[in-house]
């Protein structure tokens, strides 16, 4: 039986509906499976958001000026500040995410690749305050956020995520964010339910996820992939569906689900840029400058407190 049992997991899947948080998507292979997602040809956000960071480069740069410590949040594969840092040459590097060995492995890439550039991992789960090494100066930070992972939280925990990286600045930082913006229904729906069934396993995986965790007893074939746009809440919806009637046990509890019951895994919300501007703006950002495509399908917004 695992030692840690993260109460929160057996929480949410004794709610009606059941749900269970997206962090929890990201074990070893919850990582894998996302760089996966990111290369299919219905997932558009990452190539967006990569090739508007391409073109924009010289003048991104010019906006985000000199930069010591570039801090991502869910770095993942450090791929995008990979990129950035190319360009920005900040001293050191943090990326933060709670999928520890996926990060650690990327980052010593990173090290081996960009010698000149202080890379660190720090694992932990960012919703529980980041915790940055004590030498990183708090002058010339920048956050960055791509890959419009902000979507993944509802708008009062974002703007409360929107605020603790404002508390991670000073007045000379910035953050750097990915925004996806709302589109046609066709082209989301695609990019969350592709042909492949790429995503359809990294939604299932998080069961095996679970066991782990907990201790419980799903068995991954028995669920259903579902992603749908929620056009009143302006997000994607995934969710997992009972394929038969299931009793999920583990240690000190069970969960009976009835045929088409469903666990929420994740929302992915939409913000048109002035909705999210504001947000910055509630959060303390008070000037921002966007970079979008020329379909308008995603935006990178820079902002200073
Ligand atoms: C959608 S992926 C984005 C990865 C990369 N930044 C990109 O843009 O392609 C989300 C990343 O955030 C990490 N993550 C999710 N929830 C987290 C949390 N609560 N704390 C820290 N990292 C988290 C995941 O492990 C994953 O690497």
């Amino acid at each position: 039986m695992p030692l840690n049992r993260p109460s929160d997991i057996t929480e949410g899947l004794s709610q009606r509906p059941a749900r269970i948080s997206p962090k929890y998507f990201y074990d070893q292979r919850g990582s894998q499976l996302f760089e996966a997602i990111t290369r299919l040809p219905e997932y558009y956000p990452t190539r967006t958001e990569t090739a508007l960071m391409q073109r924009h480069a010289a003048d991104m740069a010019r906006h985000l000026g000199a930069v010591r410590t570039v801090i991502e949040l869910g770095a993942g594969s450090c791929e995008k500040a990979r990129a950035l840092c190319a360009w920005v040459r900040p001293a050191c590097f943090v990326g933060v995410d709670i999928s520890v060995d996926f990060l650690q492995e990327a980052v010593l890439r990173l090290r081996a690749d960009m010698p000149g550039l202080d890379a660190r991992a720090v694992g932990g789960d960012m919703t529980q305050g980041v915790v940055l090494p004590s030498d990183i100066p708090r002058a010339g930070r920048l956050v960055f956020y791509p890959g419009s992972s902000i979507g993944n939280f509802d708008p009062t925990q974002a703007l409360e995520l929107l605020r603790h990286m404002r508390a991670l600045v000073d007045g000379d930082g910035g953050l750097l964010i990915g925004i996806d913006l709302p589109k046609d229904v066709a082209v989301l729906e695609a990019a969350y339910d592709d042909a492949a069934g790429v995503t359809a396993a990294f939604n299932r995986n998080v069961l095996t996820h679970l066991n782990r965790l907990i201790g419980s007893d799903f068995v991954e074939d028995q669920w259903g992939h579902r992603a749908f746009f929620n056009q009143q809440a302006s997000r994607i919806e995934m969710h997992l569906e009972a394929l038969a009637p299931i009793c999920v046990r583990w240690p000190g509890g069970e969960r009976r689900f009835a045929m088409g019951e469903r666990i929420h895994t994740e929302n992915s919300y939409k913000y048109p840029l002035a909705v999210f501007t504001d947000m910055l703006a509630q959060a303390g950002f008070s000037h921002a400058q966007a970079w979008t495509d020329e379909r308008g399908w995603f935006a990178v917004v820079h902002a200073r407190p």
